[in-house]
């Protein structure tokens, strides 16, 4: 079986009712991003951050996948697929796809704040200030912020490096250390990205450009994956 590795971002999500990040200027919904998903702003106003995050908990929560993440998790019958994902809602998971790579942490987890390894699945569907971790430390959602580390991008690199086929869709690619990962495939391994306003991505041989959205190109595109590389 060939293997695809799957880079997605905000945009995927964007049809089934979530906000992307840097398509209204900066701000989600009305929260400045740096105030609200960096350590700095955790530090300055938890109350706020995990305001922030209890809405989108709850907003991922009611949202459903779309045709995009199940055309996703229908390539699993005829490739060995691995999305990375840079969202940090469960629609990949929803959709049915088993191999899922979270860059940037996962809404529906919580942790410690004195130990990033102290992670649990939540319960409910919010974190209160003063809910603590058994080591006595406040509770905070299981989210990489600016500012930290991406502890996942090791094990995403390798996966990107094998890939027969490499598949970016609904990322502007301005985040590092994630956008970067397009510079670990193999050159000879043909790279799509999909978007309905393309970011930049250095030229080079293999590299197709489709301008759509995820809802609509991806089953196309699963199609024809299916009929020409299986
Ligand atoms: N289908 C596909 N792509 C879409 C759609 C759609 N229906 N609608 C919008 N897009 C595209 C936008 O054109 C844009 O290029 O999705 C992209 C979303 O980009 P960002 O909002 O920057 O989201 P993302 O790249 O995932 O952000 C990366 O930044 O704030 C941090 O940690 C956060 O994981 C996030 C990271």
């Amino acid at each position: 079986m060939k293997k695809i590795v799957v880079l997605t971002g905000a945009g995927i999500s964007a049809e089934s009712g979530l906000s992307t990040f840097r398509d209204a200027g900066g701000l989600w919904e009305g929260y400045d991003i740096m105030e609200v998903a960096s350590i700095d702003g955790w530090r300055r106003n938890p109350a706020l951050v995990l305001e922030f995050y209890n809405m989108r908990r709850k907003a991922a929560y009611e949202a459903l996948p779309n045709d995009g993440h199940k055309a996703l998790a229908k390539l699993e019958k005829n490739f060995d697929v691995t999305i990375v994902t840079q969202n940090v809602d469960n629609l990949h998971e929803k959709a049915g796809s088993t191999n899922i790579i979270h860059l940037h942490g996962e809404l529906f987890k919580s942790r410690s704040s004195l130990d990033e390894h102290l992670v649990f699945e939540m319960k409910e569907l919010e974190i209160k200030l003063g809910d603590k971790c058994p080591r006595g430390s406040q509770l905070r959602p299981h989210i990489v912020w600016f500012g930290e580390a991406v502890p996942m991008l090791e094990t995403a690199a390798k996966e990107v490096m094998k890939a027969d086929i490499f598949i970016v869709v609904g990322t502007s690619l301005q985040v590092y250390p994630a956008a970067g990962l397009i510079d670990y495939v193999d050159h000879n391994t043909p790279i799509y990205v999909m978007d309905p306003k393309l970011p930049y991505v250095s030229p080079r041989a293999n590299l197709k450009l489709i301008e759509a959205k995820a809802a609509d190109g991806l089953p196309k595109l699963v199609e024809k994956l299916i009929l020409n590389f299986e």
